[in-house]
């Protein structure tokens, strides 16, 4: 069949594909743990749930405008602001269908034909799809492994071109779970601004930070002066696990914002309304969000500890960034491959099948000699898929 060259080169999310083989799997009666799928294993808080029926049952059911309610705009602005320490307009926050609609939304409407957009690699698995639907270029950066792949600037000085326009960077990130310090940050915000160049930061896991107090550093922790263009990603899907409800936004001056605002309005319109309802008390109401936010962030964080001490005593060979934020964790297997295995992606695919384990290969990340384990899952289970891995890789057991 004859399609546009629009979807030439798509594919189905890679990350999505496994975690729906592993769910068949499962469905069909086999024992398997899924360590695949980019989402908190917790329900979405009472409150927050409670919220949207009460919404639907007053009839917050109809349309809202394309870019959100202003209420929510409002609210979400007011954190902004706080975090910042100035004035973020709520007219510059546009609220979309999850983050991705964020992203889509940004790199549909900066990049085109001939523009080339870096993007920090290991890379959540949707960015270059995006750029290639925009027509543009993905352009993959990898920083050094020793620094946990987090970018320098010259990495970004030997990838960059005349014709690089845009950079996209993930902080927590998907993969790595490596957080920037508002230091290096600030050092990759002034190259972005000092070169023109659009600096897009998705900050969907911030408040999933493992080590210190506060949300991972962000865009709105530097120093004003520092910024050049930029759009600022962010959502609820993570932070609050509402990942079905569909609430991400974007944040961006206001000349753009229209146009974020304009292509919204021609393809998905608003949000869902009764998803905003509920986004809206998530963002509001600060005592109940804090308490989910520790409870949650507290479960990640003993989570992390007890995989990285695990795969220490297990897997001693097997190198691997310990996460600072975000919920898995990227290890190295090359080092196992053999005749049969030759990346990642067999490697995965003997693991589900031999032991029911389901993990995510780096060719989804951009370099299949790694994968990536989710640590959204119960400690039980994360024990037994480490302990699972191990008898694959011929080694020891752990309780
Ligand atoms: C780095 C990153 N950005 C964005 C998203 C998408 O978030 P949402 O579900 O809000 O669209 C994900 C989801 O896995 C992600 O890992």
């Amino acid at each position: 069949m004859r399609f546009s060259s629009n979807i030439e080169k798509l594919e189905p999310s890679a990350t999505i594909a496994v975690s729906t083989l592993a769910k068949r799997l499962a469905a069909e009666g086999h024992d398997i743990i899924n360590l695949s799928a980019g989402e908190p294993d917790f329900d979405t808080p009472v409150f927050i749930a409670d919220a949207a029926v009460r919404g639907i049952r007053d009839g917050q059911t109809r349309y809202t405008p394309p870019a959100g309610t202003p209420e929510l705009r409002k609210a979400i602005a007011a954190h902004l602001t706080e975090r910042a320490g100035r004035d973020m307009s709520w007219e510059g926050v546009v609220v979309t269908a999850g983050a991705k609609q964020s992203l889509f939304n940004a790199i549909f409407t900066l990049f085109g034909p001939g523009d080339e957009v870096l993007i920090a690699a290991p890379y959540w698995t949707t960015y270059p799809d995006l750029v290639t639907i925009a027509r543009a270029e993905p352009v993959a950066v990898f920083g050094a492994e020793a620094n946990d792949f987090k970018l320098s600037i010259a990495d970004l000085e030997g990838a960059a071109t005349e014709r690089t326009r845009g950079l996209i960077v993930n902080t927590p990130s998907n993969p790595t779970g490596a957080v920037y310090s508002a230091a290096e940050l600030q050092e990759i915000a002034e190259w972005c601004r000092d070169r023109d160049v659009w600096l897009l930061s998705d900050e969907i896991y911030r408040c999933i930070h493992h080590d210190g107090d506060a949300p991972a550093p962000g865009l709105l922790d530097l120093p004003e002066g520092s910024l050049g263009p930029h759009v600022l990603v962010d959502g609820a899907s993570k932070s609050y696990a509402m990942t079905g409800w569909r609430i991400g936004f974007s944040y961006a001056e206001l000349e753009v914002t229209r146009k974020f605002v304009a292509l919204q309005s021609q393809i998905t319109s608003n949000a869902a309304t009764p998803s905003q309802v509920a986004a809206l008390e998530a963002f509001s109401n600060r005592a109940a969000a804090a308490v989910s936010l520790a409870e949650m962030g507290a479960a990640f964080r003993r989570r992390r500890d007890l995989v990285c001490t695990t795969m220490r005593e297990l897997l001693p060979d097997l190198p691997f960034v310990r996460p600072q934020g975000a919920f898995y964790v990227y290890f190295r297997v090359d080092g196992l491959f053999g005749d049969e295995v030759r990346d990642a992606t067999t490697w995965c695919s003997e693991l589900l099948r031999r032991e029911g384990v389901a993990l995510v290969p780096g060719a989804a990340f951009g370099d299949d000699r790694w994968v990536r384990m989710s640590i959204a899952s119960s400690d039980q289970q994360l024990t037994d898929a480490l302990n699972r891995i191990a008898a694959m890789v011929g080694a020891g057991s752990a309780a």
